[in-house]
């Protein structure tokens, strides 16, 4: 009996420790809503957050934070049906005309037709580093988890735990590598049928709207940068549990690897390495060396 009892009031710590740990995930916590009025929401105490676009505006947020290296998970249901003309854009970004940027950009599409992935890398101000693809799922059904891996090493651009793109820090042939610039992380949701439908082919249909994207389940494992110093998880804890730091000294492995390489072969429609007719006088430097 009096086992027993103890053992409730275990149960009862553990489990509400467990709830003041989930509930202090709060997306009030992490976002500001930046603008689109009441067209962006943050739902159910914190842990859903949604964006909306009608004819009128689109809606944005912003992270209070800046980040600098981390592995950066956010989940995301975009627009669902005839979401043709609209663009749900997923970022990282510093500030100003030196900026480094890591760009998710979800173009939607017809009812039935696949959205296109577009990704980026901007260094130093610099982007036109283009890979796009399709995505192994429809991305509209559930929730699905993107991720950003920077460490002083790579960016890894990550959809449901498989490596999809990665830029390697190759400072030693020229290219810069963002590493000092801190960056907030950015999403909207906005209409852009004047090009993201094959350069403007099919407008968006306004008698769906109010389009919706959903968000939940964000997670930071990130050094944070607070008053011109960058504060680090622990690194004690890299390479264990997958947690407090990991992300600082991963590595792809061969599997990874792998993968990445099936996600390329099966679903990429786009790759300005390949793309000698844009760069006549040459591909950018970070194309000759082997990912
Ligand atoms: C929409 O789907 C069509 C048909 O599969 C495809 O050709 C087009 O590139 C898609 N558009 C976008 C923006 O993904
Ligand atoms: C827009 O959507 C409505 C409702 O589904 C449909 O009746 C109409 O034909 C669509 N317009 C265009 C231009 O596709």
């Amino acid at each position: 009996m009096a086992n027993a009892r103890a053992m409730l009031l275990f149960l009862y710590l553990f489990c509400s420790s467990l709830f003041s740990i989930v509930s202090s995930r709060n997306l009030y916590r992490d976002f500001d809503i930046t603008w689109g009025d009441n067209r962006a929401k943050i739902l159910n105490s914190g842990q859903l957050l949604t964006l909306s676009l009608d004819k009128t505006s689109g809606s944005g947020f912003q992270s209070r934070h800046q980040y600098l290296f981390g592995k950066i998970d956010m989940q995301i249901k975009l627009v669902a049906g005839d979401s043709a003309g609209t663009v749900t854009a997923y970022y990282l970004s510093s500030q100003g005309p030196t900026h480094d940027e890591i760009d998710f950009e979800f173009l939607g599409n017809l009812s039935g037709d696949p959205y296109t992935l577009h990704t980026n890398v901007f260094t130093q101000g610099k982007g036109n580093r283009e890979i796009q693809f399709r995505l192994w799922f429809d991305p509209t059904r559930d929730f699905h988890t993107y991720s950003v891996l920077w460490n002083s090493r790579h960016i890894i651009f990550m959809v449901d735990g498989t490596p999809i793109r990665v830029f390697n820090n190759l400072e030693r042939t020229g290219v810069p590598f963002p590493k000092t610039q801190p960056m907030r992380i950015y999403s909207s949701l906005w209409n852009a049928d004047d090009w993201a439908t094959r350069g403007g082919l099919i407008k968006t249909n306004w008698s769906h709207a109010p389009f919706i994207a959903s968000y939940r389940n964000f997670k930071a494992d990130a050094c944070v940068f607070v008053a011109g110093k960058s504060r680090c998880p622990s690194r004690k804890m890299a390479g264990g549990g997958g947690s407090g730091g990991a992300w600082m000294l991963y590595k792809m492995d061969l599997e990874s690897r792998r993968r990445m390489r099936w996600v390329q072969r099966n679903c990429m429609i786009y790759n300005y390495c390949a793309d000698r007719k844009r760069f006549p006088q040459g591909l950018p430097p970070e194309c000759s060396v082997a990912a």
